[in-house]
């Protein structure tokens, strides 16, 4: 399954959001839309506005409102992304060099300041002010959540609570962010927008979960980023922490001394082998699952179509993807 066929039911309004995203973040200046049109032309999965447009279709219709929204999430969505390699010092995105690894870190937390202004400016010209208390809301959670992670990764302590704390932060709350826009853009009653901001939360918390995961058994010729990436930057996540906290003392703790050293390129294996051994892969599995699961059940009362499908559909798309 691929993101593509689950599409089709808005293929047409995906080619409008197309359209529109590239034309609000043109820019007069030249230098700055040449990096605009290295962003455009290196697309990523597009998952965001696919949130936002099913969403409006299923409980109602996409309407101009629901393309800004869209484009909204998608300019703020890169404009993180671009900070977060520069955070990450990674030099891979979408398969192609990062902003940061072709135009040197300054450049890059700059370009992320002017989507994030060009996004805000979208949604001030067009007096979107719901869209706006949303998404200011979610990318403040984003920042505090990608703070909190930098200060556990330095004291290298972390317990799954706190885990899904961050990711509650840094991924959830923007694919709420999503089906609540989509939500609002239809003006659906205060029930309804709760659900569906839910079905965007819970399956924020697989979608990272997954993405974690990806960041161990991931190949990095299909995701298009590094993988261990994680582990060298002092990241715990799901799988290790599961495996840490169930592995024998002395166990764990040679394998917290090994990453608190700097984890080589070879030592991944080790690491993996352990993660591996103490079933943090299948639990993180499972764990994805559950939140998916919990997403079903947000949406599962709304009306059969063929945007419910598709959202459906994504959920196990998210839970079983590779990339
Ligand atoms: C990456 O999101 C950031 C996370 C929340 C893990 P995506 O994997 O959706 O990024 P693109 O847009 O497809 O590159
Ligand atoms: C980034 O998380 C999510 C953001 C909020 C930007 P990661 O650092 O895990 O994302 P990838 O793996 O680089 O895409
Ligand atoms: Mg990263
Ligand atoms: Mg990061
Ligand atoms: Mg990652």
């Amino acid at each position: 399954m691929d993101i593509k066929s689950l599409s089709k039911p808005i293929e047409e309004d995906l080619k409008i959001f197309n359209k529109q995203f590239r034309d609000a973040i043109r820019s007069d200046i030249s230098y700055v839309d040449l990096i605009t049109r290295y962003i455009v032309r290196q697309k990523g999965k597009q998952i965001r506005p696919f949130l936002v447009l099913h969403t409006a279709k299923m409980c109602g219709k996409i309407n101009e409102s629901t393309y800004r929204g869209a484009a909204l999430v998608e300019i703020l969505h890169t404009a993180t992304l671009i900070h977060d390699d520069v955070v990450d010092d990674a030099d891979t995105r979408r398969g192609f060099a990062s902003i940061n690894a072709v135009w040197k870190n300054k450049i890059a937390v700059l370009m992320g300041d002017y989507l994030l202004a060009k996004g805000l400016l979208l949604s001030l010209d067009n007096r979107d002010h719901e869209f706006l208390k949303i998404i200011s809301q979610s990318v403040r959670k984003m920042s505090e959540a990608e703070i909190l992670q930098i200060v556990k990764s330095r004291q290298l302590d972390l317990d799954e609570k706190t885990y899904l704390k961050i990711i509650s932060g840094k991924t959830a709350s923007l694919l709420s962010t999503c089906t609540e826009i989509g939500a609002v853009s239809n003006e659906v009653d205060s029930g309804q927008r709760n659900l569906l901001r839910e079905f965007g939360e819970n399956l924020g918390f697989a979608f990272q979960i997954r993405d974690d995961l990806l960041d161990f058994i991931g190949k990095k010729n299909i995701t298009g980023k590094p993988t261990g990436k994680d582990l060298i930057e002092k990241k715990l996540t799901l799988p290790l922490i599961h495996a840490i906290e169930n592995a024998p003392r002395k166990q764990s703790a040679a394998v917290l001394r090994l990453i608190k050293k700097g984890v080589k390129r070879k030592d991944l294996e080790t690491i993996l082998e352990f993660v591996e051994d103490y079933n943090g892969i299948t639990y993180s599995e499972q764990k994805a699952k559950q939140y998916a699961e919990i997403a079903y059940s947000k949406i599962k009362a709304f009306p059969e179509s063929p945007s419910k499908e598709s959202l459906v559909k994504f959920l196990s798309f998210v839970v079983e993807r590779i990339k």
